[in-house]
Parts: structure tokens; C-alpha cells; sequence
């Protein structure tokens, strides 16, 4: 199988080194508009191959888009990531006009590639590449739900003091500080609810944390974080190429579920071959709705936003 990366930056090199290592595709194309950089980052993987003995092969181009020709999946990162005190949504000006002429190229050489998007802001961006590139609904999938669910389970690991694989705990909604969802609800450590285990303000805290993660860590980084979204978008280009039918949050169109219509924002997904094989609909209680319809009122701002560019 094949999997092209667009844009080799922190995010992108990322997912290539993680789908590269792990033999998760059989090729790997990782490509850049900046002359260079993607073949510098794939060699720079492949010379790791004598040390880690992985089979696959990972190709470095720079805007060469017939090397991208029939790729499986492609993982979209290209584009601004923030700065320390940015919002993800304070990209949008930049980040349409990349993914909009990225996704054009994409297509026209891989018209049965499952699209995964990763560049911010994400769920605005899912519906962008939704809208424009002319694909079925399970084949425009936006990874972010995944990577806050992944940073949820390591805030709860800590209060809990345990291993993150023995918790369960995902977040829905928008991609966005104060948009995304942790169902704290849900959140369970082998079965046991950690509402159970934890204080209602410890948990509180959790979810606090994991709402601003990302922010946490650009404030650390200086930019973005990369090792967790790579790896988190690798993880999903494996369940579909695996056939895992893994349950993720995912950014997807909604047609009517959880009252929601014409939007593209975060819910738990079946992903599998097909991409989006189903919407799981987890039954929110009244509080957990209104958080619901509150983020999606919230991307909705920023999709009327993107209706207003001139792309
Ligand atoms: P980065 O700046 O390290 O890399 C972005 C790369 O995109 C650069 O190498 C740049 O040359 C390339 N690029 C720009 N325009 C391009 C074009 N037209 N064609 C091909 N490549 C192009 O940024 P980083 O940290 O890798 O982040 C990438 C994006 O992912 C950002 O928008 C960031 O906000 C987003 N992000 C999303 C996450 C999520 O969970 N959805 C998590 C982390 C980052």
C-alpha cells in the first residue's frame, strides 16, 4: 500500500518516520513545497533503516505530485502551525489556500485516496476538502480528535498514576481549546468509571489540561507540538489500512447525527478500509449535547468564516 504525507514539517516528517518504521505502508511519499526539505527528511529516515530493519521505503519530493499517483491514503499537514498564544483558528487566512490548492493536485492523481487531514484549523479545513474535492462523506476524515484523546488519557494516567494503555477515554466536538469535548462521562480505567476513582475537581482538572494541551506544549515548544499528532495520524492511516475498524474520534460530514447537519467536527468513528465505515452515536446526556451544540455553533463561525474567502 501506499500513503503520501503532504508537508515534511514537524508534523508530517512525523507521521512518515511512525508509518515509515512501523511498516504500516509498503511506500511512503512524503512531499513539500520548500525545495529540499521532503528529500532531506526521507533519507534521513531510510538512514535509520540499517538500525531499526524496517522494509518499507519512504521518498522525499518537493511539489512533484506524479510521484504522489495512486496512493491509498494521503495525510494533509501542510500549512502555518501556531505560535505561543495563537489560536488554532487564527490560521484560517493562510491554511484554506494551502489545503485548497494541496487537495486539487492530491486528486487528480489519487481519485480513490482516502484523505486524512491534519492542518488547523481542522474541522474548517476537513469541511473545506469535503466541499471541494468532490468525495464520498467516508473518505474525508480529520484527525484531531484522536491526538485530544490521546492527551485526555495521559492527564488521567497521571492523576491515576497508571499505565495510559489501561484507560479508555475519548474527546469529541471541535478541535479547539474551547471547543473540544472530553467525555469525562465515559472515561473508564479497565471498565471502572474514573469518576469513580478521581474527586470531581481532580477530574475537572483533568479535562481542563487536556482542553489546553496543545497550548501547553506550544508555550514549551515555541511552535506546535509533532510527535503526538504524527504519531496519532499514523495510528488512523493504520486502522484503515489494516482494516482495523477502530473506534476513534474522528472529524467527519454529519448529516442529522447528534442533531447536527452540514458541518464537519469530531464524533466517534468506526475507521476502517473504507475510511469512515460508521458514526457510532454514544447517547449524550443533556449537559453533554449542549457542550455539543456549542462547539459545532462555534465551528460553524469559522466555516462562514471560510465561506467569506476568496480561495
Ligand atoms: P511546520 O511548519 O513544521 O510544517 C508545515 C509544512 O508545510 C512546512 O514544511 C511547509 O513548507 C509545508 N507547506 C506549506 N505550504 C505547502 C504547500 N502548498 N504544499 C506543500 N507543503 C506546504 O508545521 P507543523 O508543526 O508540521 O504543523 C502542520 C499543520 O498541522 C499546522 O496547520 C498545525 O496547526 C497542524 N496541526 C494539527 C494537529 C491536529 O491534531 N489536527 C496537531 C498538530 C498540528
Amino acid at each position: 500500500s501506499k500513503v503520501t504525507v503532504v508537508g515534511a514539517g514537524n508534523v508530517g516528517a512525523t507521521c512518515a518516520n511512525v508509518l515509515t518504521v512501523n511498516q504500516v505502508a509498503s511506500e511512503v511519499v512524503l512531499l513539500d513545497i520548500k525545495e529540499g526539505v521532503a528529500e532531506g527528511k526521507a533519507m534521513d529516515i531510510m538512514q535509520t533503516q540499517p538500525t531499526l530493519g524496517f522494509a518499507t521505503k519512504v521518498i522525499g519530493v518537493t511539489s512533484d505530485y506524479s510521484k504522489t499517483a495512486n496512493s491509498d491514503v494521503v495525510v494533509i499537514t501542510s500549512g502555518l502551525p501556531r505560535k505561543p498564544g495563537m489560536t488554532r483558528e487564527e490560521l484560517i487566512g493562510v491554511n484554506a489556500g494551502i489545503v485548497n490548492s494541496v487537495v486539487a493536485s492530491i486528486i487528480k492523481e489519487s481519485p480513490n485516496a482516502i484523505l486524512v487531514i491534519v492542518s488547523n484549523p481542522m474541522d474548517t479545513m476537513t469541511y473545506l476538502t469535503f466541499k471541494t474535492a468532490g468525495l464520498p462523506k467516508n473518505r474525508v476524515i480529520g484527525m484531531g480528535g484522536a491526538l485530544d484523546s490521546s492527551r485526555f488519557t495521559y492527564y488521567l494516567s497521571q492523576a491515576l498514576n497508571t499505565n495510559g494503555n489501561n484507560i479508555e477515554a475519548m474527546v469529541i466536538g471541535g478541535h479547539g481549546d474551547t471547543t473540544m469535548i472530553p467525555l469525562k462521562r465515559l472515561a473508564n480505567c479497565k471498565g471502572v468509571a474514573v469518576s469513580d476513582i478521581l474527586s470531581a475537581e481532580v477530574l475537572d482538572k483533568v479535562v481542563a489540561d487536556t482542553m489546553v494541551g496543545g497550548a501547553t506544549l506550544t508555550k514549551l515548544l515555541g511552535t506546535s507540538a509533532w510527535m503526538a499528532p504524527g504519531a496519532s495520524a499514523a495510528f488512523l492511516v493504520k486502522s484503515i489500512l489494516n482494516d482495523e475498524k477502530r473506534v476513534l474520534p474522528c472529524c467527519v460530514y454529519l448529516e442529522g447525527e447528534y442533531k447536527h447537519n452540514d458541518i464537519c467536527i469530531g464524533v466517534p468513528t468506526v475507521i476502517g478500509k473504507n475510511g469512515v465505515e460508521a458514526i457510532l452515536d454514544v447517547k449524550l446526556n443533556a449537559e453533554e449535547q449542549e457542550l455539543f451544540d456549542k462547539s459545532a455553533a462555534a465551528v460553524q463561525v469559522m466555516n462562514d468564516v471560510l465561506k467569506e474567502m476568496k480561495l
